[in-house]
């Protein structure tokens, strides 16, 4: 079977875009600042995503190009004999993990787009819209029902090809997202008291830097936010072909994500502050600030409709990049069809859809890390452990299993000067800096 490829550079281009895209920018980042005291985190994450996060990606899908094979696949063809491969299966292992816990929240905005077609969350209910989500994410069957909905339209669109369904739903979608963010951002900071969520946002409270785990968060959050270190971009760029040039690709994905980022903080804190909110409210906190900015807005019936359909599709774009992981791995091992392996594949990260949101239901209680609940646990080992690993095992391949040349020659680089600096950072900073960030992490140092 001839291995996919896309149409044009634009078209991996959006699709890279709409894999980075998504919750991630939007309810994970502000829940991660919200947790870890807002400012010095949002230093930190940029300062992460400039020196270890845009190199690292470059570093990626450069991999994936040149061997034009999945996530294990890659390693064994350019590295045989080797146990290179076996870092590979970090990147599968972490694609179920994530999209379990994805599709549960991509599920919960699928809810509430359709309570805004209803018109139910056009207005707050009368114990408002904490006890609403409280209520709804503890139901017995209603947010499995959606989880379900979310997995079948990510495997249809899987099966159809990432190609047709992403490209064209991007194009349009992504700057819908983005206009309707910025609007926000400017009706958010209007609001009495606003100026509060501004200063915890930017102005950063030096004290944090002293704890631990701002470091790590910040570090996972720039893996997640660019969907790095677990394959998915490599296997977007192993549909790509050789003649399309990878550094300004990587630069542009890494411009635009952090836009997404920084325009929800813009748009959640301000709010978060002038309707008493607290910032460290976790997982929920989007799902109880955004309705109620939106109650507050004129048409706010309208615009919740139409973000939370946006949000949904840029999650859909997101979550097709992370099922194509193990699904090109499995179909290339086995030599199954795609449409058989992702409907495999997806059904497996279902049942563990199941247990996240059994997590905020009967197995509320459930703490499988330190306090941390079971979406919580997931998203720790995944995010903050995994893709960091993933990350760093890519930047020892590239920067001391390929020779320099190599190395320069698989992400266009040859003889250009920024080049240089990009070799330095994924040879040494990045690895010194992710392996400084664990032992920092594990309290050695
Ligand atoms: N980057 C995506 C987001 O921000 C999530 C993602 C993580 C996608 C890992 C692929 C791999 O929503
Ligand atoms: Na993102």
């Amino acid at each position: 079977m001839a291995r996919e490829k896309w149409g044009t550079k634009l078209g991996f281009m959006l699709a890279a875009m709409g894999s980075a895209v998504g919750l991630g920018n939007i309810w994970r980042f502000s829940f991660v600042a919200g947790n870890n005291g807002g400012g010095a985190f949002l230093i930190l994450y940029l300062l992460f995503v400039i020196l270890i996060a845009v190199p690292l990606l470059l570093t990626e899908v450069s991999i994936g190009r040149k061997a034009q094979s999945d996530v294990v696949g890659s390693y064994k063809k350019l590295a045989p004999g080797t146990p290179w491969f076996l870092t590979g299966f970090f990147g599968v292992f972490s694609a179920f993990l994530i999209l379990g816990f994805y599709s549960v929240v991509a599920g919960w905005s699928m809810f509430y787009f359709w309570n805004y077609i209803t018109g139910s969350f056009a207005a707050q209910p009368e114990a408002g819209y904490g006890e609403a989500f409280g209520a709804f994410t503890s139901h017995s069957w209603q947010p499995l029902f959606w989880v379900a909905l979310f997995m079948t339209l990510t495997i249809i669109i899987v099966v159809s090809g990432v190609k047709k369904g992403i490209e064209s739903a991007n194009k349009i979608f992504m700057p819908v997202l983005a206009i309707i963010l910025i609007v926000l951002a400017f009706y958010s900071v209007s609001f009495e008291g606003a100026s509060e969520g501004l200063r915890f946002l930017f102005s950063p409270d030096w004290s944090a830097f002293s704890d631990p785990s701002i470091y790590i968060a910040a570090l996972g959050q720039a893996f997640f936010s660019l969907s790095l270190g677990m394959g998915a971009m490599l296997t977007y760029g192993s549909y790509l072909s050789k003649e399309h040039k990878l550094p300004g690709a990587t630069m542009g994905i890494g411009l635009m994500d952090s836009f997404f980022a920084i325009i929800s903080g813009i748009v959640i804190f301000p709010a978060v502050f002038a309707f008493g909110i607290d910032p460290a409210s976790g997982p929920p906190l989007v799902f109880i600030t955004l309705p109620t900015i939106f109650e507050q807005m004129p048409l706010g019936g309208f615009v919740g409709l139409v973000f939370f359909f946006a949000l949904v599709l840029a999650a859909l774009s997101s979550s097709v990049s992370i099922l194509e992981v193990p699904t090109a791995y499995f179909m290339r091992v086995f030599n199954w069809p795609r449409q058989f392996t992702s409907v495999v594949m997806g059904a497996i990260m279902f049942c563990l859809g199941i247990i996240v949101s059994l997590g905020f239901g009967i197995w509320s209680g459930v703490t499988p890390i330190g306090d941390l609940g079971i979406l919580d646990s997931m998203d720790y080992v995944a995010s903050n452990i995994l893709l960091p690993l993933g990350g760093l095992t890519m930047a020892l391949f590239v920067g001391w299993y390929f020779t320099k040349q190599q190395a320069l020659e698989a992400t266009d680089f040859t003889g250009s000067s920024i080049g240089q600096v990009w070799y330095l950072i994924i040879k040494f900073l990045a690895p010194v800096l992710i392996v400084l960030i664990f032992l920092n992490a594990l309290g050695f140092i």
